[in-house]
C-alpha cells in the first residue's frame, strides 16, 4: 500500500509520515511513493501487453530527475515539451530516438538540439515545419517527424487543459494536410514516421479516446495509402485521477480496450501519460500555523500555499485534504489557506475538518502532477524539498531551494548594446 492511515496516523509505504515531519526541518515538503509510481507504470504496461507500443512519460507533469530515472529503468520512454526537458530526458538516460517532442512554439535552438539527438519531432504548424527543416539542414541530420492532427473531439475537461479542438492553439489545420505532405515529400531532411494528437488532460471517459482513435486511424490509413511509411500513432490525451476520492476514473486497461479493435498491422501505439503516472504518488505535507474566524468563515492557515501548489487557484481544482496525525478538535467547515498575500491563495474550500492545534501536520493529496513543477517564488517562498519513500527508506530527491540560491541570480552588470 502506498498511502494509508493506521490509528489516525498517515503512512507512506512503511514509514509514518509524522515521523518524517518531525525529523525534517523544512516545511512544507513533497513526499512521493516509489511503489505507487511503479504500480501506475505497470498498469499501462499490462494494458498494452501484446500491442507494439511505447509508454512515453510526459515529463511536463513532473520532471524530477530521480523519478524520471526510475520510470526509464521500468521501461518508459519520455514525451517532451521543451529543450530543457530534453536535457532532463538525456540526464535520465532515455533513448532519444524513442522520445517525442511536442509543442506549438519550439524555438529554432530547441529544434536543432532535438534533431541532433534524433528525437521524434511533432510538426505543429507551417512555421514549425520550416523551422524543423532548417534545423535538419543546419545539423545535417534527417529529422524524424510526426504530424499533430486536431481530431476536434470534446474531451469534456476544464478549458485550460483541453488541447484537441479545431480552434486549439496546438496542431495543424487539418484542411492543409496535403500541403504538409507535399512539403515533407520534397524535403530530404524530413522523414514522416507517424501521427500525433492530444485531446486534453484529466479525461474521465474512454469514449473520448475511442472517438479520437477512429479519426486518427482514418488519417493514418489515408496517409499510408499516399505512400508514406507511417509507423507510430501517438494517441495523446491524459486519463484523469480520482482527486475527489469517489469518482469512477477509467483504468489504463479500459482505455486501451476501448481502442484495441481499431489498431492495424505494423502500427506502434504511443501513449503519453503524465498525471495518471505520477499524480496520486505524492502528498504535500504542511504544518498548521494557526486557526482563525472572520465573519462567517473559518480558516486553517498553513505554511503551504499557491506558491507550492497552484492547481486549486488556477483551475479551481479539488485536492483531498486531511491530517497526518490524530486531530480531535471540534468539527467545523474551513477554508484551508496559505500565507500568500492574495485571496486566491487557497488549497481547499468549505472542508469539514476537526479544528487542528498549531503545528499539526496537514496533508494535501494527489500532488505528484503539475504541482511542484508549477511552483513559484511568489512572496519569496522558496521551492520545497522533495522526498521519495521506497519501503522503509526515505531518500531526498531534491533539496529545498534557499534564499542563497535566489540571491545568487541578482547582478548589476552593464550590457553592451
Ligand atoms: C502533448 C502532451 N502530452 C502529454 C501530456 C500529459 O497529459 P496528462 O498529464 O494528462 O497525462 C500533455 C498534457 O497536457 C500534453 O499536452
Amino acid at each position: 500500500m502506498s498511502f494509508y492511515t493506521n490509528d489516525g496516523y498517515l503512512y507512506c509505504e512503511d514509514i509514518k509520515v509524522k515521523h518524517i515531519q518531525d525529523r525534517i526541518p523544512n516545511s512544507p515538503i513533497y513526499l512521493y511513493s516509489l511503489n505507487r509510481i511503479l504500480e501506475n507504470y505497470k498498469a499501462y504496461k499490462e494494458a498494452l501487453d501484446g500491442i507494439p507500443s511505447i509508454i512515453s512519460y510526459a515529463l511536463k507533469a513532473n520532471s524530477n530527475l530521480t523519478i524520471a530515472r526510475h520510470l526509464r529503468e521500468a521501461g518508459a520512454s519520455a514525451t517532451l515539451v521543451s529543450g530543457n526537458e530534453l536535457k532532463i530526458a538525456m540526464a535520465a538516460g532515455f533513448d532519444p530516438k524513442l522520445v517525442t517532442y511536442n509543442g506549438n512554439g519550439k524555438t529554432t535552438a530547441e529544434l536543432s538540439m532535438a534533431v541532433l539527438h534524433g528525437v521524434m519531432v511533432n510538426i505543429d504548424s507551417e512555421f514549425d515545419l520550416q523551422h524543423i527543416k532548417k534545423a535538419a539542414a543546419e545539423t545535417r541530420k534527417t529529422a524524424n517527424v510526426t504530424l499533430r492532427i486536431n481530431p476536434d473531439v470534446d474531451s469534456e475537461v476544464h478549458p485550460y487543459v483541453a488541447t484537441g479542438f479545431k480552434n486549439s492553439k496546438f496542431g495543424i489545420m487539418n484542411e492543409r494536410l496535403d500541403w504538409y505532405l507535399k512539403e515533407i515529400e520534397n524535403s530530404s531532411g524530413l522523414n514522416l514516421v507517424g501521427l500525433h494528437c492530444h485531446l486534453g488532460s484529466t479525461i474521465k471517459k474512454v469514449r473520448v479516446f475511442q472517438d479520437a482513435m477512429k479519426i486518427m486511424i482514418h488519417f493514418f490509413k489515408e496517409i499510408r495509402e499516399k505512400g508514406f511509411n507511417l509507423k507510430y500513432l501517438n494517441l495523446g490525451g491524459g486519463l484523469g485521477i480520482d482527486y475527489e476520492k469517489n469518482q469512477p476514473i477509467p483504468t489504463p486497461s479500459e482505455l486501451i480496450d476501448s481502442i484495441r479493435d481499431y489498431l492495424i498491422p505494423d502500427l506502434t501505439l504511443i501513449v503519453e501519460p503524465g498525471r495518471s503516472m505520477i499524480g496520486d504518488a505524492s502528498i504535500l505535507i504542511t504544518r498548521v500555523t494557526g486557526v482563525k474566524t472572520n465573519g462567517s468563515k473559518n480558516f486553517i492557515v498553513i505554511d503551504g500555499s499557491m506558491a507550492e501548489l497552484i492547481r486549486p487557484c488556477l483551475y479551481d481544482a479539488y485536492h483531498h485534504i486531511g491530517f497526518i496525525e490524530p486531530v480531535t478538535g471540534e468539527k467545523k467547515v474551513f477554508d484551508i489557506v496559505g500565507p500568500i498575500c492574495e485571496s486566491a491563495d487557497f488549497l481547499g474550500k468549505d472542508r469539514e475538518l476537526p479544528t487542528p492545534h498549531e503545528t499539526a501536520g496537514l496533508v494535501v493529496y494527489d500532488v505528484g502532477a503539475y504541482c511542484y513543477i508549477m511552483s513559484s517564488n511568489y512572496n519569496l517562498k522558496m521551492r520545497p524539498a522533495e522526498y521519495l519513500v521506497n519501503g522503509n527508506q526515505l531518500i531526498r530527491i531534491r533539496r529545498a531551494e534557499t534564499m542563497d540560491d535566489y540571491m545568487r541570480l541578482f547582478e548589476n552588470d552593464p550590457v553592451a548594446i
